[in-house]
């Protein structure tokens, strides 16, 4: 299809009907109507010079001033289908997110904010509406989940407030859909449930509430909790069976180095600490679910490229406190 697409294109051109320039191109793309949206995705996603000129031209062809960003969402992920590859969904988020901030100057801190939270919004959509995704994110957690994402300050809480309302009451369309939710296919060892953890200072077993997702474990007291007590980031963190001597069913994250374990914790008034474990040592309910944990940690450690994309840009603008 795409093979005929391109003939397509190309026809035009020969024939003297299409201009081989990114803008006349581009501007086919965006106004010609009845195109296969998934070929103009395909094409758009292309890593060729022509093709990535094409793409900022097409993206320079939505105006989204005054528009939200989830209105700004809907009309961009309506224009064409975003293509099933971690490289190009990339380039098209950040060429969306650069637009977006052109058009809407001081709405955020940079680009990357901008490019992050569009993806906590896609994200959100999936899980607010794949019937797949069982536990259903509060606006609370969402906010929690976008701490520190304006270059180290957060975003007003009205904004998400209304961002997060508008995606409940409607999920983002998508053209030519599939029943496939793109996101859910690369979005996927995220986990969340209950685990004993051992304490690091004071040697206990204590039940959390366990979120596995952009490659960080959070925890929480209870499952309605706003803010987690604890962040583990896990990037150079191993993942491996424990035999305990008081529980069973343990696993243990560790750091191949032997190092002190990075990670935050939050005290009770609401301080942020780094935190004390040499390792962190959970208990699962059962041997099945204990080899669930691990493997989703395992492939959330491993991940694939995408998600590293996302959260070094996470990593980036939460520690870029110089605003
Ligand atoms: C659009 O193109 C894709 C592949 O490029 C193809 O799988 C799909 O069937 C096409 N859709 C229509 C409606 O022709
Ligand atoms: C939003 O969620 C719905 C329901 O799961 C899905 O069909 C759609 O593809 C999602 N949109 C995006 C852009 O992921």
């Amino acid at each position: 299809m795409l093979l005929v697409f391109l003939q397509g294109v190309q026809y035009l051109v020969e024939n003297d009907l299409l201009e081989w320039r990114a803008e006349s191109v581009a501007e086919f793309l965006y106004k010609e109507e009845g195109l296969n949206k998934t070929a103009i995705g395909n094409f758009l996603g292309d890593r060729e010079e022509m093709h990535l000129q094409t793409l900022k031209a097409f993206v320079g062809l939505h105006e989204f001033s005054d528009l939200n960003l989830v209105q700004a969402l809907r009309q961009f992920l309506w224009s064409f289908r975003l293509p099933g590859e971690a490289q190009k969904i990339d380039r098209m988020m950040e060429a969306f997110a650069t637009r977006y901030c052109d058009c809407n100057p001081g709405v955020f801190q940079s680009t990357d904010t901008c490019y992050i939270l569009s993806f906590a919004i896609i994200m959100l959509n999936t899980s607010l509406h794949n019937p797949n995704v069982k536990d259903k994110p509060s606006l609370q957690r969402f906010v929690s989940m976008n701490r520190g994402i304006n270059n180290g300050a957060d975003l007003p809480i009205e904004l998400l407030t209304k961002l997060y309302a508008s995606i409940r009451s409607e999920p983002f369309k998508i053209p030519e859909d599939d029943g496939n939710d793109l996101t859910l296919t690369f979005f996927n060892p995220d986990r969340e449930g209950w685990l004993l953890k051992m304490g690091g200072r004071v040697k206990t077993w204590k039940r959390r509430w366990f979120i596995l997702t952009d490659s960080c474990l959070y925890y929480f007291e209870y499952t309605t909790d706003k803010d987690p007590i604890g962040i583990i980031p896990l990037e150079n963190l191993c993942v491996r069976r424990l035999q305990d001597t008081s529980k069973q069913y343990c696993l243990e994250l560790y750091n191949p180095k032997g190092q002190k374990i990075k990670a935050c914790k939050t005290e009770n008034k609401g301080r942020v600490v780094q935190g004390k474990h040499q390792s962190y040592k959970l208990s699962a309910a059962g041997a099945e679910e204990r080899d669930a944990w691990i493997d989703a940690i395992r492939a959330s450690i491993t991940k694939d490229p995408f998600y590293d994309l996302v959260s070094l840009r996470k990593r980036k603008v939460i520690g870029n406190t110089s605003s």
